[in-house]
């Protein structure tokens, strides 16, 4: 089920302008990342979609159909929704937290709560934990149940607002690596929303960068907001500034696409490098390696290069990734878009792991 904001605009009636004319969809099935600085307007984005905020002009639409048409209770218990500290009911157990949305719905208690066990068992934590109260489980469990009561909605739509920011670095990567291997299984059309960069292009198959002021400064796949942001502000947001930083994305086809360090032709290096780096040119086209502990005259140029191993291009079939690192001298697989820049390197050993899971 899409999602499209139609040119939507909020201004709050004490005349703050949260969203500024937004407009962009969410394709069906896919995840899709709100990211921005704290204020950028992300939450009033996604709560226009359950309509817990009305846009001042513009429209949402859900599967085509504006959300205005739908009653708001009926609508909400349709999307799932997950936000930061899980937003638990304190007083209840584990169990009928997650048993909820069933019970409106009309289900009975006893298959609502057969439901809600499954469901616990689906985001990976012990169904004992069930009886358990919310302040008994930690923070990364408590997330866990926030994810599994949005789930219960059963439905094709999940809005997740912060929902892995109170946890630390650890667990949050445990929690992003279970939502990616649930969405693998679901399939739902989910809108993420973070302040963090690293979180959006490890989960996003697309990421809408936002600016304070609510306005829509990019929108694109993780790599191309990586490697092409479309101005300072982006560029600063993603870290182009810092240099290489290690990020690397997951590919709609599970392959995992890591950061590669890279460097331009015609750039004059202090001294040797420490590591393997992909030469490119002023295109971002890929033009070959240059050798760990080389040392550069001058500007760096084509001959101090070792030529290197086939590209794979993103999208294709993911032999040619396996095909890539191993023709590679450094090792390092180079991933290209479609026309044909560097977007970002895969080892053999990951392709491998990819191709067996398959079998
Ligand atoms: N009910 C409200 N009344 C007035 N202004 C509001 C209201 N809710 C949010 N705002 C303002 O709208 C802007 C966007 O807020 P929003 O909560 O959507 O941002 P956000 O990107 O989710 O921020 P954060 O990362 O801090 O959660 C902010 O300037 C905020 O102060
Ligand atoms: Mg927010």
């Amino acid at each position: 089920m899409g999602i499209e904001f139609r040119g939507v605009t909020k201004q709050y009636p004490d005349g703050t302008v949260a969203v500024d004319d937004l407009s962009l969809t969410v394709e069906d099935g896919t995840i899709t990342v709100f990211v921005g600085p704290s204020g950028c307007g992300k939450t009033t984005s996604l709560r226009m979609i359950n309509r817990m905020v009305e846009p001042t002009s513009g429209a949402v639409l859900l599967d085509g159909k504006d959300v205005r048409e739908s009653d708001p209770p009926v609508l909400r218990r349709g999307i799932g929704y997950v936000i930061q500290n899980a937003g638990l009911f304190p007083h209840r157990t584990v169990l009928d937290n997650v048993a909820t949305v069933p019970l409106l719905s009309g289900w009975g208690k006893r298959k609502a709560r057969d439901r809600a066990a499954e469901l616990l068992t689906t985001v990976g934590l012990p169904e004992e934990l069930g009886k358990r109260y919310p302040a008994q489980l930690s923070g990364g469990q408590q997330q866990r149940v926030g994810v599994a009561r949005a789930l219960a909605a059963d439905s094709p739509v999940l809005l997740m607002d912060e929902p892995f920011s109170a946890v630390d670095p650890i667990v949050r990567e445990g929690l992003q690596d279970e939502l990616l291997r649930l969405q693998s299984r679901l399939g739902k059309t989910i809108v993420f929303v973070t302040h963090d960069i690293d979180e959006a292009v490890r989960l996003g198959d697309k990421v809408a960068v936002m600016r304070v002021g609510g306005k829509l400064a990019q929108y694109g796949t993780p790599a191309e907001v990586l490697r092409h942001p479309v101005d300072d502000f982006v560029a600063s947001f993603v870290g182009r500034d810092r240099g290489y930083r290690g990020l690397s994305f997951v590919e709609s086809d599970g392959v995992e696409v890591k950061d590669v360090a890279t460097v331009a032709l015609g750039e004059t290096l202090a001294g040797a490098v420490g590591d393997w780096r992909l030469a490119v040119n002023a295109d971002g086209h890929p033009r070959g390696w240059l050798a760990p502990e080389t040392t550069v005259d001058g500007p760096l140029a084509e001959e101090d290069l070792v030529a290197g191993g086939s590209l794979y291009q993103r999208g294709t079939a993911v032999r040619g990734a396996l095909d890539a690192a191993l023709s590679s001298p450094s090792g390092l697989g180079v991933v290209v878009d479609d026309d044909g820049r560097v977007v970002g390197a895969v080892t053999a050993r990951q392709i491998l792991d990819v191709l067996e899971s398959r079998a």
